[in-house]
Order: C-alpha cells, then sequence, then structure tokens
C-alpha cells in the first residue's frame, strides 16, 4: 500500500510544474493526477459555495455524469480514506504545501475513527491510506497514535476460534456464519504496521493467522479466489465459499484476486515468510494469463457479455501496484516478467480509452463496483484512482533506483 518501505530513500520527488523534457510516462501520468487533484478541489470549492466542505469524500462519478459524487465520512462508509491517502501521495509528488494543507484537512475527518467501535474490517483502508500516508511523510505523532488506536480497535474484530477477522458483522446472519472477505488482506497491513511501531506485538499474530486461513480455505485448487468464506462461529470449522460481488460462487471476481495479490505480497514484504511469497506468484500467475490484450479485466473473469462486459480498472490499478513491488522480490526473468505487466496495465490505464482527462476530474474511467447490486458500473471510482498515483509513484520510485 502507501507505506512503500520496500524502496529505500524514496521521499518526496518533486516533480516541477513545467514539461521536463525526457520526461518518463510515469511523470506525465503524475503531473496528469496533479492537475484532476486541483481540479476536483475547485470542484469541491464551488459546490461548497466558496469553501470546501471536508467531510464529503469523492466517491465516484457514473458514466454519464461528470462530477463527483461525495459522501460524508461515516463509519458505514469504507472508500473515505482514499481521497485523502491520493492528496497525500501529490503531495509526495509534487511538495506543494497547499495540497499538503488539503491532504491534512480532509484527514481529519476520519479521526473519529480512532474513538469509535468497530463497524467492519475496512478500517484498514480507511485509516491507512489517510493516516498512515499522511504519517509516512510527516511522522506527526499524533497521526501514529490515530493508526495505532484504530488497528486495536480492528483487532476486536478477530476471532481467536475461526482464526481471522469478521470482515462484515452486520451479514452474519446473511451468510450463516462469521464471514471474512478476500479485500479484508488489504487492512492487515495497518495492524502489521502497528505492531512493529509501538503497538501491541500480538497485532502480527492475528493478520498471520488471517492470511494463513485465508491462503487455506479461500482459494480453489487453481488459485482463484472466492471473494466470501463463511467459518461457523462456534467451531471456526470452513462452511462454505461464495461471491457477493462477483458473477458467481465458482468465477474469478477481478478486484477480489487483486486484492489477494496485493495482500499476499505485502504479507510477504512485512513477514517475510517464503509461503506468502510463493502464493502471491501462484495468484498472480493465474490472473496475468486470463487477462484481456490490454491487460485490463473484465469486472469478472467469467462476466456475461465478454467482450462487451463491463471492465473494471480499478483491479488493474490495484494488481499494478502490487506487482511492481513482487517484481522486486521475485529475481530473474519472472521478477522481471511481473515488472513488465506492471507497465503494460499503467500504459493501458494511461491511454485516452482508461484516463478521464477533460471529460471528468478523476483520474481514470471504467471502474465496476458492485455489479450485482447494479451499483458504480463503468463507473470513475477513487480507490481506482488511489492505486493508479500509488504505482505510478512506485514505478518512478524504481526506475530511480537504476
Ligand atoms: N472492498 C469492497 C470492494 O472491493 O468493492
Amino acid at each position: 500500500m502507501k507505506l512503500r518501505n520496500w524502496i529505500a530513500g524514496a521521499g518526496l520527488l518533486l516533480l516541477g510544474a513545467c514539461v521536463p523534457a525526457g520526461e518518463s510516462f510515469e511523470e506525465e501520468a503524475l503531473r496528469y493526477c496533479d492537475s484532476q487533484v486541483r481540479r476536483t478541489l475547485a470542484e469541491l470549492k464551488e459546490v461548497g459555495g466558496g469553501s470546501i466542505d471536508y467531510t464529503m469524500m469523492p466517491r465516484n462519478i457514473a458514466d454519464s455524469l461528470t462530477v463527483w459524487h461525495c459522501r460524508k465520512a461515516v463509519k458505514e462508509e469504507w472508500c473515505s480514506g482514499f481521497w485523502p491517502g491520493i492528496l497525500w501521495y501529490d503531495y509526495e509528488a509534487t511538495g506543494d504545501e497547499t495540497i499538503r494543507q488539503e491532504a491534512e484537512k480532509f484527514t481529519a475527518s476520519l479521526e473519529f475513527l480512532s474513538r469509535t467501535p468497530a463497524f467492519d474490517h475496512d478500517l484498514g483502508f480507511l485509516v491507512f491510506c489517510s493516516y498512515g500516508n499522511g504519517y509516512q511523510l510527516t511522522h506527526n505523532p499524533a497521526y501514529k497514535q490515530v493508526i495505532l488506536n484504530t488497528a486495536d480497535t480492528l483487532a476486536t474484530l478477530y476471532s481467536p476460534t475461526v482464526g481471522t477477522i469478521l470482515s462484515w458483522p452486520r451479514n452474519v446472519g446473511m451468510f450463516g456464519g462469521h464471514n471474512t472477505i478476500m479485500d479484508n488482506m488489504i487492512n492487515l497491513e495497518m495492524l502489521m504496521w502497528a505492531s512493529k511501531n509501538g503497538g501491541d506485538p500480538s497485532l502480527a499474530n492475528i493478520a498471520i493467522s488471517h492470511a494463513d486461513k485465508t491462503m487455506k480455505y479461500q482459494f480453489r485448487d487453481d488459485y482463484t479466489s472466492y471473494h466470501v468464506a463463511v467459518y461457523d462461529t462456534l467451531t471456526g470449522d470452513f462452511i462454505k465459499g461464495v461471491t457477493h460481488q462477483g458473477y458467481a460462487d465458482n468465477t474469478m471476481w477481478a478486484r477480489g484476486q487483486a486484492w489477494a495479490i496485493y495482500g499476499y505480497t505485502m504479507m510477504y514484504r512485512e513477514t517475510e515468510l517464503p509461503r506468502y511469497l510463493d502464493f502471491a506468484q501462484k495468484v498472480t500467475d493465474v490472473y496475468l494469463q486470463r487477462l484481456p490484450e490490454d491487460y485490463v479485466p473484465y469486472w469478472d473473469f467469467d462476466a456475461p457479455g465478454i467482450p462487451d462486459a463491463p471492465r473494471d480498472a480499478s483491479a488493474a490499478a490495484i494488481v499494478a501496484s502490487a506487482l511492481l513491488e513482487l517484481s522486486g522480490y521475485v529475481p530473474g526473468e519472472k521478477g522481471q516478467g511481473y515488472k513488465d505487466a506492471a507497465i503494460k496495465m499503467l500504459q493501458s490505464l494511461s491511454s485516452e480509452k482508461y484516463q478521464s482527462r477533460a471529460e471528468k476530474p478523476s483520474f481514470l474511467l471504467h471502474s465496476t463496483g458492485h455489479w450485482p447490486c447494479h451499483s458504480e458500473i463503468d463507473a470513475s471510482i477513487i480507490y481506482a484512482d488511489y492505486y493508479y498515483i500509488e504505482a505510478l509513484l512506485r514505478l518512478k520510485a524504481l526506475d530511480e533506483q537504476k
């Protein structure tokens, strides 16, 4: 995710405002992101009659619309951390103090989560993308405390009987047991970080137990993932693997697999346990083998209507970011292959087909949020933009290491 401690020496990159000669494609794309960020800030100010409501976070732009739909930062809104996280990344890219001030103001709207009982597992997305990115750049001790407190809150959802975090407490009845969703892998990063930065060291055991049990039960023999694993609350036994946002229980939902690729890569970085590195490659390889030509997946690999089914640019951005990291852990041709694939994904996402450009203030078009619920289909979605700018920064840092 955000804490790119796997790239030694990555710091403020300080891109210039004018077009430097010999600019790389990722530098050009980062300049594009910065201009879209400024456009969004200007629009939010205009909508607010001259002042920004820092509790309202950009969430999506429907296919047919051109302005952000914003949602209030409340505990039920899982995407509120991405916009502050984007602002921190843009500050990292530009070094511009006005962007930093905006990042601080939006980030502050999420502080309540560090003193509120857990609503669900999304606390990592919410607090680590915002406060985590902010802490990486500022070392503000108050930010650290928010992260540590929120990590303790997330840990309250852990069931020692099952060995995983209960992702959606509200859905225990609906699924018929303790549910763990693949997305939850990403939230383990905050637990790992807290365990090493002054929090309870046993938070790492929770993250490792969660990753191990998920590895054992939430994948089919071909390493494609179930979105949801359901466990017996009383015995911890695995009951079933099902989908929630994918097409069917036995299909590969693109973003679910993307979370798995990202999650196991991150868990290898954090633990150095070889089983996670091995598994990250297995879940990646099945994803890469089945991609369409432009490296941006259909929203589900078995979606009805392929090749006319909607794509999911968010999955492509998440995987691109993850593979840039994974490529650094895998030696030889295989690692280079992951880096090449990530670059193809980013080049595709940076093309006219996927960038919003003048049409909308988002970075990207063509993500799919929740197809079974007819929600956010072929839309701009804030987490696609978040992982896109993260991947561009990772690529830039890798290029600077050469
Ligand atoms: N975490 C929910 C999603 O990926 O849509």
